[in-house]
This record gives C-alpha cells, sequence and structure tokens, in this order.
C-alpha cells in the first residue's frame, strides 16, 4: 500500500504528458493554464487508492485518473465564470486572462478529452467506468445549477438539508466516483464499491464543507482563491445558514442589510459576525460528524484494516488542508 502523497507523485509523472495542439493558441493555452498551476489531484488519486484497496494498481486508473482530473479541470473553468471568480491556485482565473469564450471552449475540449481517456480501459469494464463516471458528471451539473438558483433565493428559503444536497451533487458525487472507478478497475464486488462511494460521498461532504470554511476564514495565499468570494456572490454555505439560526435580532437585522445592500465593506462586516456567532467553530464540529460517517461506511468494506490506512490519512490531511 502507498501513502496518498506517493500516489500524487505517481499521477503526476503520468498526467503531465498532457499536450494540446498550438492552434488556436487563445484555446489551447487557455486550457493548458489551468492544467499547468498546480491543485491538489486529489480525485485522481482517489482513483488510485481505490484500486489499490482490493488490487496491485493497474495501468488502466492512471487513465481513469486523468479522466476525473481534467473533468474537475473542466469544472473549475466554467464554474469561475459563474462565481465571477478572479483567482484560482494563486492565479488570475483563465476566463479574466484569455476571456469568456476561451474558457468556455477550453473547458468543452477538456471534457472531450476526458472521453479519450475512458475510451483506452480494459473493454472488460468500460461499460460500466462510463456509466458510474456518467452518473456523476451529470450530478455535478445539478449540484452546479442548485448552488446558482440558491444565489438568488433568501437564506430563510434555502435550509441546512438543501445546502448538504447541493455540495453533495456540486462536489461529493465526482470524489465517490473516483474511488469507486478505481474499485472497479481493482476488481471490487458491487457491495464493496457502494460502501467505498458512501465513504467518498460523505468525505466529500466535509471537503466541500472546508472549502467553504476557508472562503471565508482561511489565508488567500494559502488557499489561492479571493477571500470572501462567497459572501460577495451571496452563496448559501453552512456559514451564512448557520450564522441566522444562531443570531439574535440585532445580528440578523445586520446580517439581512448587509446581505441586501452590498457595501463596500460587506466581506468584513458579513465575516465578523460569522465569527461572533461562533459559526467557524461549528464548522469543526460538522466536519468531524461526516468524516465519522465516512469511517463507518469505510470499516463496512471487506478488505484487511490496514489497507484502508491511507484512505484514512488522506481524509485527515483534506479535512485540515488550508489550500
Ligand atoms: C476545488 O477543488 C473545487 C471544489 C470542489 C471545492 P479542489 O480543492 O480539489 O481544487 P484543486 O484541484 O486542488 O485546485
Ligand atoms: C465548486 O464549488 C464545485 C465545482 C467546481 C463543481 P466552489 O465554487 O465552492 O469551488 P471553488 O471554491 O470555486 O473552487
Ligand atoms: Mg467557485
Ligand atoms: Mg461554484
Ligand atoms: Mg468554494
Amino acid at each position: 500500500m502507498q501513502s496518498f502523497k506517493e500516489l500524487i507523485a505517481q499521477f503526476i509523472q503520468h498526467f503531465d504528458q498532457q499536450r494540446f495542439p498550438e492552434h488556436p493558441s487563445q484555446l489551447y493555452e487557455a486550457a493548458s493554464h489551468i492544467l499547468t498551476i498546480g491543485g491538489k489531484r486529489i480525485r485522481p488519486v482517489l482513483c488510485l487508492m481505490g484500486n489499490e484497496l482490493f488490487n496491485d494498481i493497474h495501468p488502466d486508473a492512471f487513465e481513469a485518473g486523468s479522466a476525473v482530473e481534467l473533468f474537475h479541470n473542466f469544472t473549475l473553468l466554467h464554474d469561475d465564470i459563474m462565481d465571477k471568480a478572479p483567482l484560482r491556485r494563486g492565479k488570475s482565473t483563465v476566463h479574466t486572462l484569455y476571456g469568456e469564450p476561451a474558457a468556455i471552449l477550453a473547458g468543452d475540449v477538456m471534457l472531450i478529452n476526458v472521453y479519450e481517456y475512458l475510451n483506452k480501459v480494459d473493454h472488460a469494464y468500460k461499460q460500466k467506468i462510463i456509466a458510474v463516471f456518467n452518473k456523476a458528471a451529470i450530478e455535478v451539473c445539478e449540484g452546479q445549477q442548485l448552488d446558482m438558483n440558491f444565489e438568488n433565493m433568501a437564506p430563510e428559503e434555502v435550509d441546512y438539508d438543501d445546502y448538504v444536497n447541493m455540495i453533495g451533487l456540486k462536489t461529493s458525487v465526482l470524489l465517490a466516483a473516483s474511488l469507486q472507478l478505481g474499485a472497479i478497475i481493482g476488481g471490487a464486488g458491487e457491495g464493496n464499491q457502494q460502501h467505498l462511494y458512501s465513504f467518498g460521498k460523505n468525505i466529500g461532504i466535509a471537503f466541500q464543507i472546508q472549502d467553504d470554511y476557508l472562503d471565508a476564514f482561511g489565508d488567500p495565499d494559502k488557499f489561492g482563491k479571493q477571500q470572501g468570494g462567497d459572501i460577495l456572490a451571496n452563496k448559501k454555505t453552512f456559514l451564512l445558514l448557520k450564522a441566522l439560526e444562531l443570531c439574535n435580532a440585532e445580528q440578523r437585522a445586520e446580517l439581512t442589510t448587509l446581505l441586501e445592500t452590498s457595501p463596500a465593506d460587506k466581506v468584513a462586516r458579513v465575516l465578523a459576525l460569522f465569527r461572533s456567532c461562533k459559526v467557524d467553530e461549528w464548522a469543526e464540529k460538522e466536519k468531524e460528524r461526516f468524516q465519522q460517517l465516512a469511517f463507518e461506511c469505510l470499516d463496512n468494506i471487506a478488505v484487511l484494516s490496514s489497507r484502508k490506512e491511507p484512505l484514512k490519512e488522506l481524509a485527515n490531511y483534506l479535512l485540515n488542508r488550508q489550500q
């Protein structure tokens, strides 16, 4: 069994061979840009780990891993347009550098390349791999639409379960499917695949809770995104939903006014209110709750518990990350 750090290094070697044609340069430079500015590469590593939980790593796991990483980067290009984000991985976003048309088209080309990778896997499980991937890919779009719908809804119209459902779709299903793709390649049975998927789904929810926490309270130099971007976009994150639940009447009135009027100091004032309602502390407990649920799913997988250790290490890293 290899640690997630060893697997990331192996994946990067494989993935860095990705090349685009030269022309039209606007299109392919946009696509190359997002792939050459870093990123944690956790989805392909989940794929490799899903495989290694059951068997030696098969070369197909690198192909499926490349597919999910490329898909993830495609979603980031489109997400940054939708979220009007100026920064990604500490650099200007692709649409601000190359324009929205090139960013949309670079995403489209990458999505098509995803299927070039998926097409390379052994025909014995290709159909199943594509079905699992497609289900997740469609759910990501559904989650992203819900996220956008919530921007235009009043906070009291979105409850916490709606938020968990939305982040489960936009973020968790891809992590869960990455694990399942690896498990399929590793020859796991359907029951074990489902337990591993559920592990990924719960870790993914905690992962997005951490993402939303870092968007507000992270160090922008490490996190690489604009601080308070979610506040500026009126995202219905758990921070806002929970703050409205925990605050007093005076705080509620201030928060509501800030959301409706968006003054120049909106981010600083909303963050101060979040802190005084202690929603940052609440995030810790909520991550632990989902991590606990995830580890229970992992317990159900019928392999030696020592084989599950690298996945637990990765989960701990993801839920405490600063970037
Ligand atoms: C960012 O994902 C988008 C979310 C689902 C929160 P990552 O945090 O995995 O982004 P990179 O690939 O490491 O930059
Ligand atoms: C992203 O959620 C989910 C997808 C990209 C599908 P966010 O909008 O929170 O991701 P970041 O914070 O921009 O990376
Ligand atoms: Mg975003
Ligand atoms: Mg978004
Ligand atoms: Mg975010």
